[in-house]
C-alpha cells in the first residue's frame, strides 16, 4: 500500500467521531454552517433555455426535505434508493437526500430501457425509485417483476410535489460509519449482466484530493463536468467534489451540440471543464470557425476521461483554446477516483495518460502478477487498498474477488509504462466496448438481440470509429426462412434501443450464417473482431469449427 497520509487529509472532512462519517455534512451542510449558503451550487440550463439556479442553502434545505420524505417512507440505513432522472435539479437534490437518510444512492442513466432498469432494480433490491412521469413508463413495464420495489416517486406529479413541499427543511444526517456504503452504480464486463459497484463514504477524502490536484478545482471556479450522474464521473466529479470544494457547477440538461456547448462556456464563464474525447472529437469535426465566434478567455483548465484521448484532439484544443489543452485522466467506476493523469505541473507527453498520482502505486504486470520491464505491454494494475476503491460488487463476491491477482487490483486494461514513468493505454484485455466513452458489455447487447423473434444468436464487438472511439457492431444469425433486409436491421436497432438503452444499440449489423465458437460453445468475439478488421485471426485451435 502507498503510505500517503490520508489520516491527516481526513481531518479536513466533517466527522462525528473517529468512525462516523456521513459525507453530506462535508459536501453540503458545512457551507451553511460557514455562512456560505448564498453561494451558487448549480446553474442548470435546458434546451428550451430555461435557467434554474440553486444556492448551497437551497440544496441544503431541499435535500433535507428529501431525506425527511424518505424517512416518512421508512427508508433505513443501507436501503437502496435509485434515481432514474434526467440532469435536472431533482436528481442532485434527491441524490443528496438519499445519502443524508443513510441509504445507498443508485443512479441509472435516463437512456436506459425497461430490461436495463429491471436488471438493476432487481439485483439491488431497490426499495424506492425517483423518476419523472415520462420515464416512469419504462419502470411500470417491469414493475411486476420487482417485488422489493415499494414506491415510485414521480417528481412531476402534483401529489408528490405537495408532499415534498410539506416536509421540514431541517434534517440531521443519519450517522453512518465511514465504511458504510454511500452509492452504487452498475457497470458492464465481458460476460453476464451488469455488476453493482459499491462505494463507501470513506472514499470522499481521495475524491476531493484528486479534484484539487488533477482538475485544479478551487473555490471561486465556474466548473462544468459534462458527465451524467448515471455514470461514476457525474457522481464523483459532478456532485461530490465540486460541492465539497464549494465551487459553482454548470449543468446542461439537454443534448450535446458543439455550438451550444461553446456558448455555455462563454456565457457562464466556465473556468474548469471536464469532458470526454468523443465530445472533443465532435467539436473538432465542426471546424475551427465555430470556435472563433466565442470568447474562451475565462477557461483555465481542461481535462478529459473515459476513452483514449488521441494526440490530434489535444493539438486541436491547444490551437483553438489559446494554448490550453485537454489533460487526459484515467480511472474506472471501480477505482472511485482518478488514478493516473496529466496533472497541471506534469510535462506533457502527447498520447500518454500521464503518471500515477502520488498516492497511487500503479504497475504493468504479466498474467501471473509479476511486473514487466518498461516499454512492455501488460495488465494495468494498482496496489490496493486506497480510500476510494469499490468495497464490494453487490451480492457477487466471486466477481469482486476476480478483480484481484496476488497483491494487485487488475483493471482489465492493457497498457505500457515508459522509462520516465508515463503510462500509455493500449486497449481492453476483455471484450468490453467503449462507445462515446460509455462502457457497454457485448453480452447485454447480444441478449437483447436474441430476444427478437427471428434471431437465433448474435455476436457483438466494438469496431474502431474515428469520432466515437468504437461503435457497436452486431453479427446476427437469423432463423431459417427469415429474410435479411435493411428494414430488419432498423427493427433490431429499435428493439435494442427500447429494451436495453438508447446509447447501446448496434450502429452496424451484419447477417451471417454462423458464429465462430469454442468447443464449449462460447462465442469467440476475438475472431469476429479480427475478421472485421481484416487481421490475422490468430490461434484457432480451440475453435469448434470455423
Ligand atoms: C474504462 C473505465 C471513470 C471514468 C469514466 C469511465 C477506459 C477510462 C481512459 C483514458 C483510455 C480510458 C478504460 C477503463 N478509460 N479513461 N484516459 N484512456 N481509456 O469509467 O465506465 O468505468 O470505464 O474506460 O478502458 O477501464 P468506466
Amino acid at each position: 500500500m502507498n503510505n500517503y497520509n490520508w489520516t491527516e487529509k481526513n481531518k479536513e472532512l466533517i466527522w462525528v467521531d473517529d468512525d462516523t462519517l456521513n459525507i453530506t455534512s462535508t459536501i453540503i451542510d458545512r457551507h451553511i454552517e460557514n455562512g456560505d449558503g448564498k453561494k451558487l451550487a448549480y446553474i442548470f440550463e435546458s434546451d428550451d433555455k430555461e435557467v434554474i439556479q440553486l444556492t448551497y442553502k437551497d440544496l441544503f434545505e431541499k435535500s433535507n426535505q428529501s431525506a425527511n420524505l424518505l424517512k416518512k417512507y421508512v427508508v433505513n440505513k443501507g436501503d437502496r434508493v435509485f434515481l432514474f432522472l434526467p440532469r435536472i435539479p431533482d436528481l442532485y437534490i434527491n441524490f443528496l437526500g438519499v445519502l443524508k437518510a443513510g441509504a445507498i444512492a443508485g443512479t441509472m442513466f435516463s437512456a436506459f430501457g425497461a430490461d436495463a432498469l429491471k436488471d438493476r432494480l432487481s439485483n439491488s433490491g431497490a426499495k424506492i425509485v425517483f423518476t419523472t412521469k415520462e420515464l416512469s413508463e419504462r419502470i411500470l413495464a417491469v414493475k411486476s417483476e420487482l417485488p422489493e420495489l415499494q414506491h415510485i416517486f414521480i417528481i412531476d406529479d402534483e401529489e408528490y410535489i405537495k408532499e415534498f413541499a410539506s416536509q421540514k427543511k431541517e434534517f440531521s444526517p443519519v450517522p453512518t460509519r465511514s465504511e458504510d456504503y454511500a452509492f452504487m452504480l452498475y457497470t458492464s464486463g465481458t460476460t453476464g449482466k451488469p455488476k453493482g459497484i459499491v462505494h463507501a463514504h470513506a472514499a470522499l477524502v481521495q475524491q476531493i484530493e484528486t479534484a484539487k490536484y488533477v482538475l485544479d478545482l478551487k473555490e471561486g471556479d465556474m466548473y462544468w463536468c459534462t458527465a451524467d450522474p448515471g455514470w461514476v464521473t457525474g457522481i464523483v466529479y459532478g456532485i461530490l467534489t465540486p460541492l465539497a470544494l464549494g465551487v459553482t457547477s454548470f449543468v446542461h440538461t439537454g443534448r450535446f451540440e458543439p455550438d451550444l456547448w461553446y456558448s455555455f462556456v462563454e456565457k457562464y464563464k466556465i473556468s474548469v471543464w471536464y469532458t470526454a474525447p468523443t465530445a472533443i472529437r465532435m467539436m473538432m469535426a465542426k471546424g475551427d470557425e465555430l470556435v472563433k465566434k466565442h470568447d474562451f478567455s475565462k477557461l483555465r483548465y481542461l481535462a478529459s476521461v473515459g476513452e483514449p484521448l488521441n494526440p490530434e484532439a489535444i493539438e486541436w484544443s491547444q490551437k483553438v483554446f489559446e494554448g490550453k489543452y485537454f489533460h487526459d485522466t484515467w480511472w474506472q467506476t471501480e477505482t472511485g477516483s482518478i488514478m493516473i493523469a496529466n496533472t497541471p505541473d506534469l510535462p506533457l507527453k502527447i498520447g500518454s495518460m500521464g503518471k500515477p498520482l502520488p498516492w497511487v502505486d500503479a504497475e504493468i504486470i504479466d498474467d501471473e502478477g509479476n511486473p514487466v520491464p518498461p516499454d512492455t505491454e501488460g495488465n494495468l494494475a494498482i496496489l490496493p487498498p486506497w480510500p476510494s476503491i469499490m468495497r464490494t460488487v453487490w451480492q457477487n463476491q466471486e466477481k469482486y474477488s476476480s478483480y484481484f491477482l496476488k497483491n494487485w487490483y487488475i483493471s482489465g486494461d492493457r497498457a505500457k509504462k515508459d522509462t520516465d514513468g508515463y503510462f500509455w493505454f493500449i486497449g481492453r484485455a476483455d471484450d468490453v466496448i467503449k462507445t462515446s466513452g460509455e462502457r457497454v458489455g457485448p453480452f447485454e447487447v447480444e441478449s437483447a438481440l436474441v430476444e427478437y423473434e427471428g434471431v437465433i444468436e448474435a455476436g457483438v464487438i466494438g469496431k474502431p470509429d474515428e469520432i466515437r472511439g468504437e461503435i457497436i457492431k452486431a453479427f446476427v444469425v437469423l432463423k431459417p426462412g427469415v429474410t435479411p433486409s435493411e428494414e430488419l436491421k432498423t427493427k433490431l436497432q429499435e428493439h435494442v434501443k427500447h429494451h436495453l438503452a438508447g446509447h447501446a444499440y448496434p450502429r452496424e449489423i451484419e447477417f451471417i450464417d454462423k458464429l465462430p465458437k469454442t468447443r464449449s460453445g462460447k462465442i469467440m468475439r476475438r475472431i469476429l473482431k479480427a475478421k472485421e478488421l481484416g487481421q490475422d485471426i490468430g490461434d484457432t485451435s480451440t475453435l469448434e469449427e470455423y
